[in-house]
């Protein structure tokens, strides 16, 4: 999604927006843009493509010098991507970034047209940059003209905004999509996330719905939509610059599957008290849990998948129903929650539209909500009513690993404590799964050891597929699909992932010669089941990879490769098995040539709907 950025300060300012829409690369764009404050006037430098070809167009016509502006990095929605259509945008006096969506933009625009304005593009971004245009050639005040034109706008906007008459003042305003303000020394930023700034300053502001921010060089002042100033709270990121670079590693995504045990490590220790959850800070508690009838889970992609595992585990072993939605299903089909219920929302920016749309209509709808969130003091995280931060650190790649990871951490951590507060297991299992958990740091750390070579080996013999399967059954079912997300999304190889004893309803007619099927196998009870539905697809033609466990007794020629996981508590094998998927996607993909951390039309914070 679109990234934002703003600066007022000592340096060159054309330098630092660059630099920190570098740090926003991550979130997907197709265009880059920034204005800056040369001499008292608005020069505008935009382009096509990546932030490169802006610092290429400007190496060749001149960068803007100056100690302010905004930049921007598009990820297309109204218009392809173009020059013409990326930001930032103009009226005669105002120049603008924004991130998200206007949805009222037609009817705005005609009326802007009657007073005998015209555009040059095709977005919506253009029309807010005239109609604030036209608010202040009356009001003649910034700040009140910004408040006119918001109350008119429909929709979700993050707004980076310069003034002509006003030089080397930058302001800002949001509703919906996410603004930081980030205070420095003798300069201030605006950034739609943390990692955009963190080489400047730790220290920043989280500004709320439709408030105002006007920054200069050493002061920021906010208002609230009455123009009364507003007291904020300053808040200091707890990690630093190392957190936000690939320290060494050739991709983000393969850095991130190496923090993982760090990443558990993180997220549960602090939650576990004498040996067993804790989750008091988080506003849970036996009395809580006890009394909740039936829970939803309910987020997008990985986050979702993470749910598919935690449905599970939450079922095994708390004998509590879990239904699994996804975000943007939920939120449009008038679903049967209310009071009793408990809605889990998952999420890695806590800022995802669809997701936060269903956790809003669930509290209307008088249920419980918990926030499962990785970025801190996100919208999501703000608005539930309780909230488990997973302490993944910021995740750069669009493809999530260490993310879902820790999603998966606390799905456990919760079911634990789910179970034993209901009665359904006792203290000594109680505290022999707890332990179980915190010994998974170190058993995805060898499996990331042992799995590499072989997952590469494996990922060589998948380059040329045009299609594959991922097949398993109850919890390698949940994995499967995570596995087959994370080859899609980012090797570009369709992928299915299929309920193994459901492929002979119809989808075994797929299979032909060679068409690669990745049969996950770790579940005892019901391995004997799937090696059957293996030796359907081997007969057929498939060429079968077999995850399974160290000890499994794997048949003579039903896979062409067998990539085995050690044993382990069995309901904790999860987090041990999706790392050889990740690997397996990462490699494909690497080998593939394809921008392994910037997938192709993905966005890492998906704002819109
Ligand atoms: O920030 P969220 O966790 O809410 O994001 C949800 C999905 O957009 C995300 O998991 C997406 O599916 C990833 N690209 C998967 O790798």
């Amino acid at each position: 999604m679109c990234g934002i950025v703003g600066y007022v300060g000592h340096r060159n300012s054309a330098d630092v927006l660059v630099n920190a829409l570098t740090r926003l690369e991550y979130r997907g764009y197709d265009s880059a843009g920034i204005a800056v404050f040369e001499n008292d006037k608005i020069s505008v430098a935009k382009s096509k493509g990546k932030l490169k070809d802006l610092v290429d167009k400007m190496d060749r016509e001149g960068k803007p010098q100056g100690i302010s502006g905004i930049g921007h990095t598009r990820w297309a929605t109204h218009g392809e991507p173009s020059d013409i259509n990326s930001h930032p945008h103009s009226g005669a006096k105002v120049t603008l970034v924004h991130n998200g969506i206007i949805e009222n933009y037609k009817e705005l625009k005609e009326f802007l047209e009657k007073q005998g304005r015209s555009f040059l593009s095709d977005t919506d971004t253009e029309v807010v940059a005239q109609l604030l245009d036209y608010y202040y050639s009356h009001i003649k005040e910034p700040v009140k003209a910004i408040i006119e034109t918001t109350q008119e706008l429909k929709g979700s906007f993050a707004l980076g905004i310069v003034f002509e008459d006003f030089p080397n003042k930058v302001f800002a305003v949001r509703r919906e999509s996410p603004l930081i303000i980030g205070i420095g020394k003798d300069e201030n930023f605006i950034a739609s996330d943390v990692p955009a700034i963190i080489q400047y300053t730790k220290d920043y502001y989280l500004l709320e719905h439709d408030e105002i921010a006007v920054l200069e060089q050493k002061r920021v002042r906010i208002f609230d939509i009455h123009y009364q100033p507003v007291k904020k709270e300053l808040k200091t990121a707890d990690w630093d610059v190392d957190a936000v670079g690939k320290g060494g590693y050739p991709h983000y995504m393969i850095k991130e599957i190496n923090e993982q045990p760090t990443a558990i490590k993180n997220t549960v220790l602090p939650r576990i008290k004498d040996g067993v959850p804790c989750l008091d800070e988080c506003n849970i508690n036996p009395e809580v849990l006890k009394n909740i009838k039936n829970i939803y889970i309910v987020a997008c992609g990985s986050a979702m998948h993470s749910g598919m595992v935690g449905k599970y585990v939450i079922e095994e072993i708390a004998r509590t129903a879990v239904t699994v939605d996804i975000a943007s299903e939920f939120r449009y089909r008038n679903p049967i929650v209310g009071k009793g219920d408990l809605i889990i929302i998952v999420s890695q920016s806590g800022e995802t539209a669809d997701s936060l749309a269903a956790m809003r209509l669930a509290k209307q709808k008088g249920a419980k909500t918990l926030a499962i969130v990785n970025a801190m003091g996100s919208t999501i995280a703000r608005e539930a009513d309780m909230l488990i931060y997973t302490h993944a650190g910021p995740e750069i790649s669009v493809a999530s690993t260490k993310a879902y990871m820790v999603q998966l951490s606390v799905m456990y951590l919760f079911a634990f404590e789910l179970a034993f507060a209901k009665g359904q297991i006792d203290e000594e299992k109680y505290r022999y799964l707890t332990s179980k958990l915190l010994e998974t740091p170190e058993m995805v750390e060898k499996v990331i050891e042992h799995t590499t070579e072989i997952s590469q080996k494996i990922s060589t013999k998948l380059l040329t597929a045009d299609s594959l399967l991922y097949i398993g059954r109850g919890l390698d079912y949940a994995l499967s699909m995570e596995g087959s997300l994370k080859l899609k999304e980012i090797s570009y190889i369709h992928s299915e992932s299929y309920a193994a004893g459901e492929l002979k309803h119809g989808t075994i007619s797929l299979i032909t010669k060679g068409m690669p099927v990745i049969a996950v196998a770790t579940q005892s009870s019901i391995y004997e089941k799937t090696v059957s539905n293996i030796k359907e697809v081997k007969a057929r033609g498939a060429k079968v990879i077999m995850i399974c466990r160290e000890g499994n007794d794997v048949p003579k020629d039903i896979a062409d490769y067998v990539l085995k996981i050690p044993n382990f508590e069995e309901i904790l094998l999860p987090m041990l098995v999706c790392v050889p998927l990740q690997l397996i996607a990462y490699y494909t993909a690497v080998q593939r040539g394809n921008d392994v951390d910037q997938p192709r039309n993905l966005a890492k914070s998906v704002t819109v709907e």
